[in-house]
This record gives structure tokens, sequence and C-alpha cells, in this order.
């Protein structure tokens, strides 16, 4: 029946909530590695936070991928009068609507807010990156992304980005003889946390963190249970937001 279920639910909140010491954990049913419909789930239930947690002035950084794809999908008009979004990062290689800069768009149409872009590309050499930074309009944006008040971001598997970003041969071969398993914001992680690579870029750094009061993670399937793992030995989240699968996965592991 429907509350037994729902109690379980609970239950792997309450426990997740503890075991990476968050101040809320929302489990919806299912798993989004088989249904999509979990993934739009997903995206709702970050969306209704989201409207919680939201005050004027505000701005909200979000990165890419489909997770972030299906949030911008459910987005609702906040009342919140000018709110501001950014992309956390510039490209990382994605097709364009995984891409944070598309979903930066979407969501402030939505939620009737302001935008702004990066328009840089991702990777970025260091010769470029050094001349980039300076430019200010990217300096404009990077300091809105580091003054951010919520920053909602996803998780991927490390192996399963990389091909997706098209990656060298190379870089594959050195994240996969590192142990990579895990992957946010550009950052690539081996189980216990440890950073086996980073892509350079202009935007969010993971220090950065640190001072943003809000950071959402939403990533759910049971095949992202140990990307998520890997991501809160180091990362910084508030919030997880995540489905059945990958919960049940967490509790046990
Ligand atoms: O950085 C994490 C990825 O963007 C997650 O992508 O939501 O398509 O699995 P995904």
């Amino acid at each position: 029946n429907i509350m037994k279920e729902l109690s379980g639910l609970e239950v792997y909140e309450q426990k997740l909530k503890t075991k990476f010491n968050l101040r809320k954990v929302i489990v919806v049913p299912g798993n989004s590695d088989i249904d999509l419909g979990v993934k739009q789930e997903l995206g709702k239930a970050c969306v209704h936070f989201l409207k919680r947690i939201i005050k004027d002035n505000m701005i909200i950084s979000v990165t890419g991928g489909s997770t972030m794809s299906a949030i911008a999908d459910e987005m609702i008009p906040m009342e919140n009068k000018d709110c501001l979004f950014v992309p956390s990062r510039g490209g990382l290689g994605e097709q364009v609507e995984n891409q944070a800069n598309t979903i930066c768009v979407e969501m402030a149409r939505k939620a009737k807010g302001n935008y702004r872009l990066l328009y840089v590309p991702d990777p970025i050499s260091e010769s470029s990156y050094r001349s980039i930074i300076k430019e200010p309009v990217v300096k404009e944006v990077t300091e809105y992304i580091q003054n951010a008040d919520i920053v909602i971001h996803g998780i991927g598997e490390a192996m399963t980005m990389a091909e997706r970003r098209k990656m060298s041969k190379n870089q594959l071969d050195q994240i996969k003889k590192s142990n990579g398993v895990g992957e946010a914001f550009g950052y690539y992680f081996d189980k216990s946390g440890q950073i086996v690579h980073k892509v350079r870029t202009v935007g969010l750094q993971l220090e950065d963190l640190e001072s943003i009061a809000h950071v959402i993670t939403v990533a759910g399937g049971a095949s992202k249970a140990d990307a998520i793992e890997s991501y809160f030995k180091l990362g910084k989240s508030n919030v997880l937001i995540t489905d059945e699968a990958a919960a049940i996965k967490l509790v046990k592991g």
C-alpha cells in the first residue's frame, strides 16, 4: 500500500541524511536508469524544493546533463523578483541540450528570472584560460557564479561522462587507470573522493562551494550509486535528491 511505500522511502531519506551529513534528502520511487519518468520526478522534486528556499535577488548556478535538463523541463514560475540563473561551468563538450548554458536559459525563462551565460570553450588551454578570465564579460559572470546562493548540480559516472564528452584516449585511460568512478563540475573522483582528473575551465571550482549557502545534488539510478558516494567523500552538498534504486545501493554500501 502507498502509505507503507512512502514510509519506506522516508527511512532511506533518514539514513542517507545521517550517512552524508545533509540538511535534506529526498528519495523518489523507482530507478531512473530504466525509467525516464523517474528522472522527471527528480526534476519535479528539485523544483518544489527550490520553490521553498528561493528568495528575491538570489543567484542560482546550474550545471549540465540530462538530469539537470529534466529539472529545467519541470521548472515553474518562481514569484521571487530578480532571480538570476547562471551556468556553473562552460560546455564540457556536451551536446547542446545537455549544456549548462542551455539549461540555464530554459530554467530562467520558465522561472521568470534573468540569466547570464558563459561563452567559454570548455575545456580550455592554460594560455587561453589566463587571458580569457580577464575579459570583463567573463569576469562578471564568474563573479556571479562565485556569489551564487544556490547551486544545483548533477553527478555522473566517470567513464560514462568522459566518453560522452569525447575526452582523448589518453585521458580516458588515465581516468580508468586511476579508478575514477564519479564526476561532478568537470572533476573526476575515485572511490575515496580523491580527484583523479579535472577539466580546466573558468566557472565554479570545488572550493567555491564552501561559501555557497545551498548546494543541491540531483542524481539517481542504481548505476550512479558509486559515483554519488565518491562525490560526497569530498564535495560539499547540503541536499541530495535521488531515487529509490540509488538510495538502496547507497544505504547498503
Ligand atoms: O556532471 C554530471 C553529469 O552532467 C550528469 O549527467 O544527468 O545526464 O547523467 P546526467
